[in-house]
């Protein structure tokens, strides 16, 4: 118990001390995030900035061709990409390859805890969106990007944890979850408030575990139903919620039924295919 304090009020003061620097998100990956966020995206100024990122190209062309968007014929450009997937897909891939290659962990054990977050959160994206579809949300691409970075905090602390601890130790499974479980809404709210992303983001960040919530505000209604969906379909690993998702509050706000739950968790189980 006396451990677990400890290593909090480290991380903390480290965080504090100013010792520790906020990830930075690289520069060009985070002009594409901010047009895709804008309720209309400028497509030839998005296609220009994935143009002159070679990995971003090659990712989103990887990502492009793989079985979960798989066509007839293979995708070689970023503009057969956006007529074979359409835009909002697209995005939805630059968003992934952007995320993904801000967090890396040394340690190969929190490593293998960001796979799994990011595993999560990959499926809250999927899941969240499938909703605002369903719901006629007018931006697809926010509730996108509010499912992968909903748990940004997350991703955050496992890199503090790798930053911090002495080389060859090793961090108990059990402590890395609880840091993770009390402190992620926080951290990620102050990092993407840093990352200057606009306000419900942040507010998503730090909202989505709480007991009472915003009902009104449905991109956050949305978000944290997709999240225990998420962790009932077994892609949940460090969050505890036992919520029975036919019967929890946000269904009831949503009023969904329970075979646009069912196809929700199968369009959510589908996107395990893409991390
Ligand atoms: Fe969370
Ligand atoms: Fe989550």
């Amino acid at each position: 118990m006396e451990k677990k304090r400890s290593l909090i009020d480290v991380i903390d003061e480290y965080v504090k001390s100013g010792k520790v620097k906020l990830p930075v998100m690289d520069q060009n990956s985070l002009m594409v995030q901010k047009e895709i966020s804008k309720s209309e995206p400028d497509l030839d100024r998005i296609i220009n900035l994935i143009k002159k990122d070679i990995s971003l190209t090659t990712e989103l062309l990887k990502i492009s061709n793989s079985s979960f968007y798989k066509g007839l014929e293979a995708v070689k450009t970023v503009q057969e990409a956006v007529i074979r997937l359409g835009m909002v897909e697209v995005t939805n891939i630059i968003l992934l390859v952007c995320q993904k290659n801000a967090f890396k962990a040394q340690d190969p054990i929190l490593q293998e805890f960001m796979n799994k977050m990011w595993i999560h959160s990959v499926g809250c994206a999927v899941g969240t969106q499938w909703l605002a579809r369903y719901y006629q949300y007018n931006n697809l691409n926010e509730a996108f990007l509010a499912g992968l970075l909903h748990d940004v905090g997350a991703f955050f602390l496992l890199s503090i944890m790798d930053q911090i601890k002495s080389k060859n130790a090793t961090i108990p499974h059990k402590l890395i979850v609880d840091i993770v479980s009390k402190m992620h809404t926080h951290y990620g709210s102050v990092l993407l408030t840093d990352w200057s992303l606009p306000e419900q983001y942040c507010k998503i960040a730090n909202d989505h575990h709480n007991i009472e919530f915003d009902t009104t505000n449905l991109l956050l209604v949305m978000l944290r139903f997709a999240n225990k969906v998420c962790q009932q379909i077994g892609a949940g690993f460090i969050e505890h919620d036992d919520s029975d998702v036919f019967a929890c509050e946000e269904a009831a706000v949503l009023d969904i039924n329970d075979v646009t739950i069912a196809q929700l968790q199968i369009k959510m189980e589908d996107s395990l295919r893409l991390s």
